[in-house]
């Protein structure tokens, strides 16, 4: 690619390009994608690597601050992670004021906006010690919060975190267990998650990483950047898609509807219904965190027992959808999301919290860019153009 930008300067050019289909927005040291060759590295270790041999706050370490961090320092982080999970009491009233229907999405953008309100005094974005902090506090409390909005969306009371566990495992027991018996962890559900998460951690440019960056570069907190990235995830053809997938399975299995007839009105763009889980901006032939999603969905499943009709029309749909000449030639594969919501659900968690499990899984990713933004001298105030399409000058209506 060529940095045509001081080119276009000079000469007075300017591009449109729909969708930054052909735009580098900035360069950046993080995240390497190769989507021809379904290849993704997080600071030049292979996804497959971290996947099968690192945990969610080791990877999230990698990200932030560039190397695998030594087992002290990944122990100290750890530690420091345990000792902020707590939210302000006061926070929980911010709970009780939101209907129980609320989509806990909106819940969690609006939390974390909120959470700036109690680190006023620390929220200089050109402060090294105090962007450490907020680093911290967003990484601890961002989990619980989500937990609360779980909770709250079932009537159940709210669980303080339990420092004798992992970050995943305090995770699990915040959503599933209760105040009269003890919560017993699975190690087959931790490892899972631990891999989904680790999954989503970053993926360089997309839309709410970009919108992160986008914020951030108006010297905004990190706790507005990040509440603004939430936002952008929610839509359904980011974040959001996970839970249209189980959406989608669901209806085709009501229905009694065949996948192939289903596979037909997506060809058929009926009602611009779309295979959602399918397809990716720059995948264009397989999405490698796909693979190893599908198999902890095999795991999950048959460890748990669970017979769940959806992956089954999962499969065959994207065995349909695989042979078809209509997806082969638009190279239009599985992406991330479309086995992890059979997972969350077999794990128990509702559809409607699937993308906030993207949110915790997409943090340490805008972490890692909001910083290195912050800390580029090239970083300028993001400020597109448009292409004015509308009326010329016109006179004011005399007498009006
Ligand atoms: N089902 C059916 N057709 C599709 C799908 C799909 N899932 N995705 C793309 N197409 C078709 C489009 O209709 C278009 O067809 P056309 O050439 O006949 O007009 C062609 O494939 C190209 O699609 P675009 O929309 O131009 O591709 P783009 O790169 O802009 O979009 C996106 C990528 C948004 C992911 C798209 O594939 C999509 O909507 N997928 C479903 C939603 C989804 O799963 N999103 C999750 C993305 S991964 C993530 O955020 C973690």
């Amino acid at each position: 690619s060529v940095d045509v930008s001081s080119l276009m300067k000079t000469t007075g050019l300017s591009a449109l390009d729909q969708g930054f289909v052909n735009t580098a927005s900035t360069k950046s040291a993080i995240t390497y994608i190769d989507g021809d060759a379904g290849i993704l590295r997080y600071r030049g270790y292979a996804i497959e690597d971290l996947a099968r041999n690192s945990t969610y706050l080791e990877t999230a370490w990698l990200l932030i601050y560039g190397e695998l961090p030594t087992q002290s320092e990944l122990a100290e982080f750890e530690d420091k992670i345990r000792r902020h999970t707590l939210l302000h009491e006061d926070l929980k009233t911010f709970f009780s004021a939101l209907p129980h229907t609320a989509h806990p999405m909106s819940v969690l953008s609006s939390a974390v906006s909120a959470l700036s309100t109690y680190y006023e005094d620390s929220l200089d974005p050109h402060n090294p010690e105090m962007v450490e902090m907020n680093t911290v506090r967003l990484l601890a409390k961002l989990p619980v919060i989500a937990a609360y909005a779980h909770k709250k969306s079932l009537g159940q009371a709210f669980l303080y975190p339990d420092n004798s566990l992992s970050f995943v495992e305090n995770f699990l027991k915040l959503n599933f267990g209760n105040m009269a018996e003890p919560y017993e962890i699975n190690p087959v559900l931790v490892n899972a998650l631990e891999r989904l998460l680790i999954l989503h951690e970053d993926h360089e440019q997309n839309a709410s990483t970009s919108t992160v960056r986008l914020v951030g570069s108006t010297e905004a907190n990190m706790f507005a950047s990040i509440s603004a990235g939430i936002n952008a995830l929610y839509g359904p053809l980011h974040g959001g898609a996970n839970e249209a997938v189980l959406t989608m399975l669901q209806q085709i299995h009501d229905s009694g509807e065949s996948v192939q007839k289903f596979v037909e009105r997506v060809k058929n763009k009926e009602d611009g219904v779309k295979l959602m889980g399918f397809g990716h901006r720059v995948y264009k032939n397989f999405d490698p965190r796909a693979k190893l999603v599908k198999e902890s969905a095999d795991e999950v499943l048959a460890d748990l027992g669970v017979k769940d009709p959806l992956l089954d029309i999962a499969k065959e749909l994207e065995e349909a959808a695989l042979a078809d000449e209509y997806f082969i030639q638009r190279k239009l594969y599985p992406n991330v999301d479309f086995y992890t919501g059979v997972i969350y659900k077999a794990m128990g968690f509702p559809a409607r919290t699937f993308t906030v499990l993207f949110a915790i899984g997409r943090l340490p990713g805008w972490i890692a860019h909001w910083r290195e933004a912050a800390t580029d001298p090239a970083t300028k105030i993001g400020r597109p153009q448009q292409l004015y399409v509308g009326p010329a000058a016109r006179a004011w209506p005399s007498g009006r």
